[in-house]
């Protein structure tokens, strides 16, 4: 079921069907969220359970402001509070020490609790509507099964969930990849997952390098090795080992598709190729949406040019190599 997130009544109406305990799935700049509200447990197990997620994974709580993320953390440390200021409303989740007895499902069984104020004014909307009827923050991983692509678009939720579950559209993400997570609970700064935000800009913020995420990092299946997966096999080629497995490639080779910077030549048969834009913010905002058009031509494999490196890559480059591990 749609709902028009340009229409105030529907804004108010998803904001009660949350009230209410109901999953609705919800625009934010990244990518859709499946949103239940977090102070009912009930209500989120029904997102582990469409998701078919397992439900140990902590979810993301959104917040209207840092006002409504004090009420679900025991503290906001205060390299967590430098961020929120820095990056709020925005494409940026801090993990923080979760308040004792709240959001305890949201929090899957951690002692912590991620949270994230994104900037999509139909998302901030909604979380106004909903703190107007008693709810604080509204838990929500993208809108996907578990595994598969994030939706950036309100019909990518529809294919994951069916044309009854409601969506609250806000046309297409404009950041298009998931935020970037900041864990704050460890003393130093850990990045559980790159996004758009750059490296240097997140460190400029905090003030001190961040980590990497190691071993003892919470679990988080954004982080996990196959992630973001289409149903075709994904592979990363360097623009010379493309071109080459191009010419090499058989008529009879399964069907295929190519989203690379470089022209395939033109002669490559049955090859659909989509064009890889130059910047990597104009790769991020279309990233899911071409995969999931490439599965829907019923293609069997997906050949990637790898990205250059550098940092500005980072969010891009994570969610290729996850897309394409097996
Ligand atoms: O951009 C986004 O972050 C989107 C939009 C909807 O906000 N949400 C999103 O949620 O990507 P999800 O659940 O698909 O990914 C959130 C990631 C997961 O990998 C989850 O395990 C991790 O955040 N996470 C959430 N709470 C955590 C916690 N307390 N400790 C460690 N990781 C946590
Ligand atoms: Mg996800």
């Amino acid at each position: 079921m749609r709902l028009d997130g340009t229409d105030t009544a529907a804004i108010e109406r998803a904001a009660a069907l949350l009230a209410g305990g109901v999953l609705v799935a919800f625009p934010t700049e990244t990518v859709y969220g499946l949103g239940a509200r977090a102070d009912d447990d009930a209500a989120v197990a029904k997102i582990f359970e469409a998701k078919g997620r397992p439900a140990n994974h902590p979810l993301i709580v959104h917040v209207a402001d840092t006002t409504d993320a004090a009420h679900f953390a025991a503290r906001i440390p205060p390299v967590a509070q430098r961020l929120m200021d820095a990056f709020w409303p925005g494409p940026l989740t801090v993990i923080v020490p979760r308040a004792p007895g709240i959001a305890a499902a949201a929090g899957g069984g951690q002692s912590s609790v991620g949270l994230r104020s994104p900037a999509h004014p139909v998302a901030q909307a909604l979380l106004s509507a909903a703190r107007r009827l008693g709810v604080a923050g509204i838990a929500g991983p993208s809108a996907n099964r578990f595994g598969r692509v994030s939706p950036t678009h309100a019909a990518h939720v529809e294919a994951e969930f069916g044309a009854s579950m409601p969506v609250l559209d806000g046309g297409p993400c404009a950041v298009g990849i998931e935020s970037s997570i900041v864990d704050c609970t460890r003393g130093r700064p850990v990045l559980l997952r790159p996004g758009v935000l750059r490296r240097a800009a997140i460190e400029a913020a905090a003030g001190e390098a961040l980590l990497e995420a190691d071993a003892d990092a919470p679990r988080a299946s954004g982080t996990l090795a196959s992630h973001y997966a289409p149903n075709a096999r994904v592979q990363l080629l360097s623009a010379p080992r493309l071109v080459e497995a191009l010419q090499l490639r058989s008529d009879s080779a399964p069907r295929l598709a190519v989203y690379s910077a470089v022209a395939p030549a033109s002669a490559a048969p049955g090859v659909r190729h989509r064009r890889m834009p130059a910047r990597p913010d104009e790769v991020a905002r279309e990233l899911f949406s071409v995969l999931r058009e490439f599965d829907d031509m019923g293609v069997h494999s997906i050949w990637i040019e790898a990205p250059p490196p550098g940092p500005e890559w980072d969010g891009v480059r994570d969610r290729l190599q996850r897309a394409a591990a097996v």
